[in-house]
């Protein structure tokens, strides 16, 4: 498959899956997460599928297109290893959804260069918080769930955080 129909894959199967995620969010209470800015077209998709929910966004080096920049007080600048810890702090166990795409396109090199992420991810997850990620998160907290028909196998992957005991 060339790398242009992988990537159309790709946003298909995030759309599909977005739709799904805002969908389950109705009538579940929380804050939403989208970890990786980026051009801001997963940011703009959530927030028109979730109007009045508040989502705040992590990215080291914001620059989307205009039209998707987040509030400034949703923004949350710098390098995730350090502002997901400080977040949680401030907001432990707030996220009803949480949004990992902070791939660098090489699933291999994810799971090394993002190791702490799983447990960032756990800490700031309400009980049952649905997860949805570009690569497998592997996390003891975090119980893989069913994608949508649709997406493919490994193109996504989708995650609940354990219910409260
Ligand atoms: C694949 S892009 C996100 C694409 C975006 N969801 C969209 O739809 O346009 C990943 C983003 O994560 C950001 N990123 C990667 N590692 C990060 C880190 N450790 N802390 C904060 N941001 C990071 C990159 O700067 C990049 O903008």
């Amino acid at each position: 498959m060339s790398r242009l129909d992988s990537f159309i894959r790709r946003l298909e199967a995030q759309r599909l899956v977005l739709d799904w995620a805002a969908s389950s969010l109705r009538d579940v209470e929380g804050i939403v997460l989208e970890l990786g800015l980026g051009n801001g077209r997963t940011y703009d998709h959530l927030r028109e599928k979730l109007p009045g929910r508040d989502i705040h966004v992590f990215e080291k080096n914001p620059s989307p297109n205009p039209k998707s920049m987040p509030p400034v007080d949703r923004l949350v600048i710098g390098d995730m290893a350090q502002t997901l810890p400080a977040f949680a702090a401030r907001h432990p166990a707030e996220a009803a959804l949480i949004h990992a795409d902070v791939t660098t396109g090489v699933p291999e090199r994810d799971a090394v260069l993002f190791a702490w992420l799983p447990e960032q991810i756990v800490a700031l997850a309400r009980p049952n918080a649905l997860v949805v990620s570009g690569w497998a998160l592997a996390h003891p907290v975090l119980s893989g769930v069913p994608l949508p028909d649709g997406v493919p196998d490994g193109r996504y992957f989708a995650y609940r955080a354990k219910p409260a005991a």
